[in-house]
């Protein structure tokens, strides 16, 4: 039976990776602080009995080695993320999204196995092309804007497994995520779409920031997992990044309309800037939408969910958390 360990396991995208590994019949070990993770995200598959929580942090070096070394394959998601967490502590980001990769590394060139190492798409920073490749450049702001520690700290991830790929041929993965959603993703940390759908279901207004002309690509979590576990399978994908997501651009106006049409019909929508929203630091990119070219010839990936598709399963499922919080 695999033994995969999964680190940030406990959050959005990595919970919807464990029951996807579960689903499969592996063994999962689930590593996570739950700083922005919960224990609630695994309630679905907290009975069965291939799999395990770890209540640490991926920064205790010891219970990582431990961990990595019971593992057949691993897959890294535990990160500071958002934008807010990120312009008020990049100190922080750096030594939860840099040091540990490190670490988990050093453990590997010890003893190779398979590696997913969660990326972003916000490394291809102020890049004006569209639609962004693997190749494209990385167009970075000035190091005063503190939201750019979080691109340059996933680059220097990407490049320090990348050299270890090189030098050992260390089987590694990375996806590039692209405003992945979904049922469990929270709003608290300035992610768009879960923040608009609490904004509707709250009656409104839903707070579209600056004139909401920003493009963005949302892909329905189960898809981006979907393409994930086929990646770490497929040995032609070791050594090489991915795009993951969805390629059908909007934006955030419509998304904001959308979501009016199909959760809160009577709900205004009102603009507010930048400088209203973030604190200090902060800098927008207008246009991100990914060329899924390499990993469509990969492994044949195309996303199944449209928008409408994850506004329902994110509305669901608000429901029901607030069905379940009444009950209690
Ligand atoms: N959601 C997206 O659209 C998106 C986009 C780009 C990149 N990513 C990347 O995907 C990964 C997962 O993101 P997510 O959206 O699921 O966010 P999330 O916050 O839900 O998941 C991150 C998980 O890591 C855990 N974690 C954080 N610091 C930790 C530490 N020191 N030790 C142990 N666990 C720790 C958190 O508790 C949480 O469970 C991250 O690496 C993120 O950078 C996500």
């Amino acid at each position: 039976m695999v033994h995969s360990l999964v680190t940030g396991g406990a959050g959005f995208i990595g919970s919807h990776l464990v029951e996807a590994l579960l689903a499969r019949g592996q063994r999962v070990v689930v590593l996570d602080d739950l700083s922005t993770g919960s224990l609630a995200n695994l309630e679905r598959v907290q009975g069965n009995p291939r799999l395990r929580f770890v209540h640490d942090s991926i920064t205790n070096e010891s219970c990582l080695n431990e961990l990595l070394d019971e593992a057949d394959e691993v897959y890294h998601l535990a990160a500071v993320v958002g934008v807010r967490r990120v312009l008020t502590d990049p100190e922080r980001t750096v030594a939860t999204n840099v040091e540990p990769v490190e670490a988990i590394l050093r453990r590997l060139s010890i003893r190779p196995k398979p590696l997913f190492l969660a990326s972003t798409s916000e490394i291809y920073g102020k890049n004006p092309k569209s639609p962004l490749a693997e190749e494209d450049d990385f167009i970075f702001g000035p190091t005063t804007r503190s939201r750019w520690v979080y691109a340059c700290s996933k680059a220097i991830d990407e490049y320090l497994a990348l050299a270890q790929h090189r030098r050992d041929r260390l089987p590694v993965v990375i996806g590039r995520f692209f405003n992945v959603a979904g049922p469990r993703q929270v709003g608290n940390y300035g992610m768009v779409l879960p923040c608009f759908v609490d904004q509707a279901l709250a009656g409104g207004p839903l707070l579209v920031h600056d004139d909401g002309r920003q493009v963005r690509c949302f892909a329905h979590v189960v898809d981006v997992v979907y393409a994930v576990v086929k990646l770490m399978a497929c040995s032609a994908a070791y050594g090489q990044a991915f795009n993951l997501g969805s390629d059908t651009p909007v934006t955030i106006r419509e998304l904001a309309e959308t979501i009016v049409r199909l959760v809160n019909p009577s709900a205004a929508i009102e603009h507010v800037s930048y400088e209203q929203a973030f604190p200090p630091g902060f800098e927008d990119i207008r246009c991100r939408i990914p060329d899924l070219t390499r990993v469509r010839q990969t492994i044949d990936y195309r996303p199944r969910c449209s928008l409408e598709d994850i506004i329902r399963d994110v509305v669901a499922w608000k429901r029901r958390e607030k069905r379940s919080e009444l009950r209690s």
